[in-house]
C-alpha cells in the first residue's frame, strides 16, 4: 500500500513536470528581504494586497444580492443588513476595510517616497503604484454611491460637478459620469459598472505588474542605510517574512471584525433628488483635503475662476507626484537629495492640516 507521504510525493512529482513547481519554489527561496532599522515599511505594501483581496472577496458576496438601480439599490442594501445571514457584517467588513485599505496605501506611498524606493530602476514600480493609488480612490469614489441613500448623492453630485471645472474636457467628462445632466439612475449604473468590472480589471493588470517588478528587482535599501551599513543583513521572505506578514494580516482581520461589530456601516435615508441637500455634506475622508483646498480659494484668481484653478492645481500636483523618479535626479546619482524628502513632507503636513481643518472649521457648511 502506498504511504500517504509517497503519494504527497508523487503528486508533487507530477505537478513539477506541467507546470514547474521547483522552478517557483527556487523564487521564493531566493528573495531576501534586507533588515535595518527600515525593515518595518516593507510590510506595508503586502499589508495593502491583503486588504484589496479582502475586497474582492467581501464586494463578490455583495454582488450576490446588490440591485443597481435607483428603484431598488437602497432597498436592496436594507435586506442585505436586515435580512441576509451576515449580510450586514460582510457590507461593514467591506466598508471597513476600503478605509483602512486607503490609509495603508497612502502609508505606503509616503514611505516608499521618503525611502527614496522610486529611484533606479524602480521608476516604473512607482508609476505603476501612484496609478493604483489613483484607481484605489476611484473605487472610493464610485462605491460611495452604490447604496443610493441621501448622503452619497448630494456628496456624488458636488463631486461630479468639480469634475466639471476640468478645463476644456470637464463639461464632456461630467456627462460621461453622470450619464446625463443630472445624477441620476444612469450615473448609479455607470459607477456600478465602473466598481465592479472596470476597476478591477485595471486593478488586477497593474498590480500584476507591480508586483512582478517588486519580484524582479527585490526590496530596495534605503540610501542612507545603504551607504552607512554595507553588512547587509538579510531575512529569508520564504517563510520567514511571509509568516509575519501573515501575523499583520490576521491582526488586520481581528480588527476589521471588532469595528464591523462596534460600528456597522450605517444606510440612512433613501436618495430623493427633489429633497434639499442637507448640511454637511462631506466627501470621503480621503478626498477631504482636496474639498477643503476648494473652498479656501476665492472665487476669481486672475479671472481665472477659483474652482478651476484648483482643480488643474491638483491635476499638476498629481503629475507631479507620478514624475518624481525623473524630477529627482540627485537620488538618481546616489546623492542625498533633501529638497524631495521636504517636499515629501510638505504634501503630508499639508494634507493633515487640511484634512483636520476640514471636519473643525466648517463642520456645518
Ligand atoms: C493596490 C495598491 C498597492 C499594492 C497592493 C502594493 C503592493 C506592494 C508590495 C506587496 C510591495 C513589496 C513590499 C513593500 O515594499 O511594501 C510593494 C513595493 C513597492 N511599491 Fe507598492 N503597492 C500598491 C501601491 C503603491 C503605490 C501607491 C506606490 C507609490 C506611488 C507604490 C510604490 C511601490 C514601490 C516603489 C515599491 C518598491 C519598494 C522597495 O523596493 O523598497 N505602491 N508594493
Amino acid at each position: 500500500m502506498e504511504g500517504g507521504a509517497q503519494r504527497f510525493d508523487k503528486l508533487r512529482a507530477w505537478l513539477d513536470e506541467r507546470i514547474g513547481l521547483k522552478d517557483l519554489e527556487k523564487i521564493a527561496r531566493k528573495k531576501e528581504i534586507p533588515v535595518h532599522r527600515h525593515t518595518v515599511w516593507y510590510y506595508l505594501g503586502g499589508m495593502t494586497l491583503f486588504l484589496f483581496m479582502v475586497q474582492v472577496s467581501t464586494g463578490i458576496l455583495l454582488l450576490l444580492y446588490y440591485r443597481p438601480s435607483a428603484e431598488e439599490a437602497f432597498e436592496s442594501i436594507q435586506f442585505l443588513m436586515a435580512e441576509v445571514q451576515f449580510g450586514w457584517l460582510i457590507r461593514s467588513v467591506h466598508a471597513w476595510a476600503a478605509n483602512l485599505m486607503i490609509f495603508t496605501l497612502f502609508v505606503h506611498l509616503f514611505s516608499v517616497l521618503l525611502l527614496k524606493a522610486y529611484r533606479p530602476p524602480r521608476e516604473v514600480t512607482w508609476f505603476s503604484g501612484v496609478a493604483l493609488m489613483g484607481l484605489a480612490m476611484g473605487f472610493g469614489f464610485t462605491g460611495y454611491l452604490l447604496p443610493w441613500n441621501e448622503l452619497a448623492y448630494f456628496a456624488t453630485k458636488v463631486g461630479t460637478e468639480i469634475t466639471g471645472a476640468v478645463p476644456v474636457m470637464g463639461p464632456f467628462l461630467g456627462r460621461l459620469l453622470r450619464g446625463g445632466d443630472d445624477v441620476t439612475g444612469a450615473t448609479l449604473t455607470r459607477f456600478y459598472g465602473i466598481h465592479v468590472a472596470v476597476l478591477p480589471a485595471l486593478t488586477t493588470l497593474l498590480l500584476g505588474l507591480h508586483l512582478f517588478l517588486v519580484q524582479k528587482h527585490g526590496m530596495s535599501v534605503p540610501p542612507g542605510v545603504d551607504r552607512r551599513d554595507r553588512g547587509n543583513r538579510t531575512m529569508p521572505f520564504f517563510p520567514n517574512f511571509l509568516l509575519r506578514d501573515v501575523v499583520g494580516w490576521l491582526s488586520a482581520l481581528a480588527i476589521l471584525a471588532a469595528l464591523a461589530a462596534y460600528f456597522p456601516a450605517e444606510l440612512g435615508r433613501k436618495a430623493d433628488p427633489f429633497a434639499p441637500a442637507p448640511v454637511g455634506i462631506k466627501p470621503e475622508w480621503y478626498f477631504v483635503f482636496m474639498f477643503q483646498t476648494l473652498k479656501y480659494l476665492p472665487s476669481y484668481i486672475l479671472r481665472i475662476e477659483g474652482e478651476v484653478v484648483g482643480v488643474v492645481g491638483f491635476g499638476l500636483g498629481g503629475l507631479f507626484l507620478l514624475l518624481i523618479p525623473l524630477l529627482d535626479r540627485k537620488t538618481a546619482r546616489g546623492e542625498p537629495s533633501r529638497l524631495f524628502t521636504w517636499i515629501g513632507i510638505a504634501i503630508i503636513v499639508y494634507m493633515v492640516i487640511l484634512t483636520y481643518l476640514g471636519y473643525t472649521v466648517s463642520p456645518t457648511k
